[in-house]
């Protein structure tokens, strides 16, 4: 049996690895429901406030368990009010009584889990078979501390996961796709360096103007961007502005991106932090989405484009993908990601 690295799983999923789901700051009293891999999954928080990640469908006739609500750190159904604990099993069943699951009567009604942590403010989900060892959950050197000079907010693309990635790894679009708000920034990328490591790609260049002189080290747009194979991004424009994104497949046609913004600046940063991020993903971004949707083929297909020196992140982010891709073997049963109980 497989039990690490990472694979293909139906839908074209990207297997074995930690995504960033959701803000975690959604989930709070009340249970929500979100759609990740093509899956329905409810988010709630346990009598510790622990998050529980599980399948929304209820095992009983398959009500939506995110339009119930939490009750002592169970989820209760909202059709008939079934109750689950926090490791799935099933702890009540109303119309049976109170001796009904000392009877047995909820054996087969365990809920599907899925491992799922809380850090740094984001619901992160383990998508694929729970390896021996799960492996830590990635986060990205040099960020600040703590949260309190971000703003994070959400949005979804009604794009394939693999067209998102590429558009997270495009820089040289800006002057084109985002015209009216990169007034003045050239369109010649140089210098531009890509460097893998391990499963991170880190992609460093200037946007300038093409005056035929080599870089002089100091004009134009520089940036940083770092990508942690498969859904993780973080870019750095200058030296005060972080951003970052979590990227992670509503289904096999649409993307979920939640996105931060860090901006370390005393008393200001935070709302300074929220003005970027509104108009990031207000502005900027929809004229991403918009490409990336009138694109064809709609999912990512190599043979079908003409990449060209510009576009090393993007081939080096496919390469990976090619490289830890594994289709699953014919007849192979899909695992759930957390045996019930
Ligand atoms: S559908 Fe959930 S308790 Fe009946
Ligand atoms: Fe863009």
């Amino acid at each position: 049996m497989r039990r690490h690295g990472i694979e293909e799983g139906r839908g074209g999923f990207v297997e074995g690895a930690w995504y960033i789901i959701a803000d975690a700051a959604r989930v709070g009293k009340r249970p929500v429901t979100v759609e990740r891999f093509g899956t329905r999954l409810v988010l709630f928080r346990d009598e510790r406030g622990a998050l529980v990640a599980a399948r929304a469908r209820c095992p009983h006739r398959g009500a939506d368990l995110g339009l119930g609500r939490v009750v002592d750190g169970t989820i209760e159904c909202p059709y008939h009010g079934f109750r689950f604990a926090s490791d799935g099993r099933c702890v009540a069943i109303p119309c049976e009584g109170r001796g009904a699951i000392a009877r047995g009567a909820a054996d087969a009604l365990a809920l599907t889990r899925y491992e799922v942590r809380e850090h740094r403010g984001f619901v992160w989900l383990f998508w694929g078979e729970r390896p021996a060892e799960l492996p830590p959950v990635p986060w990205f050197e040099g960020l600040p501390a703590d949260e309190r000079h971000a703003h994070t907010a959400s949005m979804e693309w009604d794009v394939p996961f693999a067209r998102a990635m590429e558009g997270m790894l495009d820089i040289h679009h800006l002057p084109f796709a985002h015209r009216p708000w990169v007034l003045g920034v050239g369109a010649l990328l140089d210098p531009y360096d890509v460097r893998v490591e391990g499963d991170v790609i880190h992609a460093v260049g200037v946007l300038r103007h093409d005056d035929g002189e080599p870089w002089d080290g100091r004009r134009g747009l520089k940036f940083e961007l770092e990508v942690r194979f498969p859904g993780l991004l973080r870019l750095s424009f200058g030296k005060v502005v972080g951003g970052l994104a979590g990227c992670a497949p509503i289904d096999a046609g649409r993307t979920a991106i939640v996105g931060r913004y860090y901006l370390p600046i005393p008393v200001i940063g935070r709302l300074l932090a929220r003005l970027g991020m509104l108009m990031e993903f207000r502005l900027i971004q929809p004229g991403d989405e918009r490409m990336l949707a009138s694109s064809e083929p709609r999912d990512a297909d190599l043979d079908a484009c003409r990449f060209v020196r510009a576009d090393a992140g993007i081939l080096a982010w496919h390469k990976m993908r090619r490289a830890r891709l594994k289709a699953p073997r014919e007849g192979e049963p899909r695992r759930l990601p957390v045996e019930p109980g």
